[in-house]
C-alpha cells in the first residue's frame, strides 16, 4: 500500500483537529462566558463553578498527621499523612481496586468497604502514625474527602453528591448528603472517624501544590476525567444569597471547581463526526461534550472511529475490518500511548498489542503502524489542545498573563497527563501558539503529585485549624 496515495484524509483530519490560534479563540470566549455564568447559577442538578468553601491555601508550613480519602474512577486511596512543614510529606497508603461489584452494588456496601480500608490503615499498616489513643479509637480522626465526582457544598463538610460517573452505578447515592453517608458506615463498623473537609480532587490538587509552590493558582486533572479548579473573589459568586455570602469577606478568594468538564456545545465547540458518533454511543449522550473531545477515558474511542473511517476508505489494513475493530470502547487509551511510544524499528511492539486484541487477515504492515500512529498523534494533539484552550481560559479570567510578569503556576495531576508520551510538551506547544512565548514562558506545568490524599490531608488540617 502506498501511504502517499492516503495524505489528503490525514490532511483533512488534521485540519479538524489541529487547531489553530483563530480555532482557538471562539473556545476560550465560550468558556469564560461559562464561567461567569456557572458564577451566578445555583449549583443544582448538572451544574458548575462549585464553591468549595476553601479560602486559604496553604503556606508549605504546616505540620501534623491527618487522614485523607481519594476516590477516583478506578481507585480508592486511603492515607495517614504527615504533614513535615517545609513542603515535605511522608504518607502511608491502602489501596483498593474499586471493582464493577462495587460501583455497581448497594451505596450501603461500598461505604462499608471504605470504612473497612480506613480501619485496616490505622490499625494495620500506619498505626506508627497516630496516637495511641486514635488508634484504639478513644480520640475522633479527621478525614479529608477527596471526591472525584461533583457535590454541591453546603459547607466545608457538608455536600449533596450531584452525579457519579465513571461507571459508579450504585443506587441512592446522588442526592444525598455525602458526609451523612460516610458516618452512618462509620458508625456501622465502630470507628471513630469524622469527616472534617469535602473536596473534589481538582480542589484537592490546587491545594497539595500550593503547599509545594505557594504560587499555585490553577489545579488541573488530565486523567479518565477531566476538570480544573482556580480561586475566585467571593464576592463574584452571584449564585450565593446574602446570607451565604455574609460569612466570607467580599475579597477573599474562594477555590470554585469549575466543572469545566461539563462544558461546551455546538455555538463554540468545533465537534467533528467521530465527537458525535461517539457521544450517539454513549450511555449519557450530550453529557461532559468538552471531556468527551479529550479525557483518557474517550481518546482511544475517537482513535478507533477515526481509524474506522480510513479503514473503510482503503486507507488501513487494505480496506478490511479486523475481526473486533467494530467493538464500541475496544480500543483502550492505554494502547494509544504504547502504540506512540514504540520506538522499535520493525514496529513489532504495536503490531502485538493491535494483534492482541483484534483478529487480523493479514499481519499489519509497517505502514498501517505508521498510519494508525499517526492517528493517535493526531488526535492525543487535540487533547492536548483542548487542555491548553481550559488553562488559557483560567489564566484570561483571573488576568494572570497581565498583572505582572510573575510565573503563572499550574499543578497538573492525572494518568493522561503524566503518562501519555509527549503529552505535556503538545500542551506547552499549543499554549505558546495561544500566548506567544513570552507569555508562555512564564507558564509552569508542574506535577502535583497524590494531589487527592496530600489535598485532603491539608484540607482537613486547614480545617481543624479554624
Ligand atoms: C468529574 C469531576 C472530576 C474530573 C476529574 C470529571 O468527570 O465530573 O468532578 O473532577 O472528572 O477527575
Amino acid at each position: 500500500m502506498v501511504m502517499a496515495s492516503y495524505e489528503h484524509l490525514f490532511n483533512k483530519l488534521e485540519d479538524q483537529f489541529l487547531l489553530t490560534k483563530e480555532q482557538m479563540a471562539p473556545i476560550i470566549k465560550g468558556f469564560i462566558s461559562e464561567y461567569q455564568s456557572g458564577l451566578k447559577t445555583p449549583s443544582t442538578g448538572i451544574a458548575s463553578m462549585i464553591p468549595s468553601y476553601v479560602t486559604s491555601l496553604p503556606t508549605g508550613n504546616e505540620t501534623g498527621t491527618f487522614l485523607s480519602l481519594d476516590l477516583g474512577g478506578t481507585n480508592l486511596r486511603v492515607n495517614a499523612v504527615q504533614l513535615l512543614g517545609d513542603g515535605q510529606v511522608n504518607m502511608v497508603e491502602n489501596k483498593r481496586l474499586a471493582t464493577v461489584e462495587l460501583k455497581s452494588g448497594s451505596g450501603d456496601a461500598f461505604f462499608d468497604w471504605i470504612a473497612d480500608t480506613i480501619q485496616e490503615l490505622i490499625t494495620v499498616k500506619a498505626p506508627h502514625l497516630f496516637k495511641p489513643e486514635q488508634v484504639n479509637g478513644q480520640e475522633t480522626l479527621s478525614l479529608g474527602v477527596c471526591w472525584s465526582f461533583p457535590i454541591d457544598q453546603t459547607t466545608l463538610d457538608r455536600g449533596t453528591v450531584l452525579r457519579m460517573g465513571k461507571g459508579f452505578t450504585m443506587p441512592n447515592v446522588q442526592g444525598r448528603d455525602l458526609s451523612d453517608m460516610f458516618h452512618e458506615a462509620f458508625k456501622r463498623k465502630n470507628l471513630n472517624v469524622r469527616v472534617g473537609a469535602l473536596l473534589n480532587d481538582t480542589v484537592g490538587t490546587l491545594v497539595a501544590h500550593a503547599y509545594s509552590n505557594p504560587r499555585s493558582r490553577i489545579g488541573f486533572i488530565y486523567a479518565t476525567g477531566c476538570n480544573a479548579a482556580y480561586p475566585e473573589k467571593v464576592s463574584n459568586i452571584g449564585k450565593w444569597d446574602e446570607t451565604q455570602r455574609s460569612r466570607f469577606n467580599p475579597n477573599d478568594e474562594m477555590l470554585i471547581n469549575t466543572e469545566i468538564d461539563i462544558f461546551g456545545d455546538d455555538t463554540y465547540l468545533p465537534r467533528t463526526k467521530y465527537d458525535h458518533q461517539l457521544d450517539k454511543n454513549h450511555s449519557q449522550p450530550d453529557f461532559q461534550p468538552w471531556e468527551k473531545m479529550m479525557s483518557g477515558a474517550y481518546l482511544g474511542e475517537l482513535t478507533r472511529l477515526v481509524a474506522m473511517d480510513f479503514i473503510q476508505q482503503g486507507a488501513l489494513f487494505d480496506g478490511v475490518v479486523p475481526a473486533g475493530w467494530d467493538t464500541p470502547w475496544s480500543f483502550q487509551t492505554a494502547m494509544m500511548s504504547s502504540i506512540e511510544r514504540d520506538n522499535t524499528a520493525s514496529r513489532d511492539e504495536s503490531v502485538k498489542i493491535l494483534e492482541s486484541v483484534y483478529s487480523f487477515a493479514t499481519r499489519p504492515s509497517k505502514d498501517d503502524i505508521q498510519a494508525i500512529t499517526r492517528i493517535c498523534r493526531i488526535v492525543a494533539t487535540r487533547g492536548a489542545i483542548m487542555v491548553a484552550v481550559a488553562i488559557a481560559s483560567m489564566i484570561e479570567k483571573q488576568k494572570l498573563h497581565i498583572v505582572d510578569s510573575n510565573e503563572i503556576v499550574i499543578g497538573m495531576n492525572g494518568s493522561t497527563y503524566e503518562y501519555y508520551p509527549y503529552m505535556d510538551v503538545r500542551v506547552k506547544k499549543a499554549l505558546r501558539t495561544w500566548f506567544g512565548s513570552e507569555v508562555s514562558d512564564r507558564i509552569l506545568l508542574e506535577i502535583a503529585r497524590d494531589g487527592g490524599s496530600i489535598g485532603g490531608a491539608l484540607i482537613a488540617m486547614l480545617a481543624a485549624a479554624e
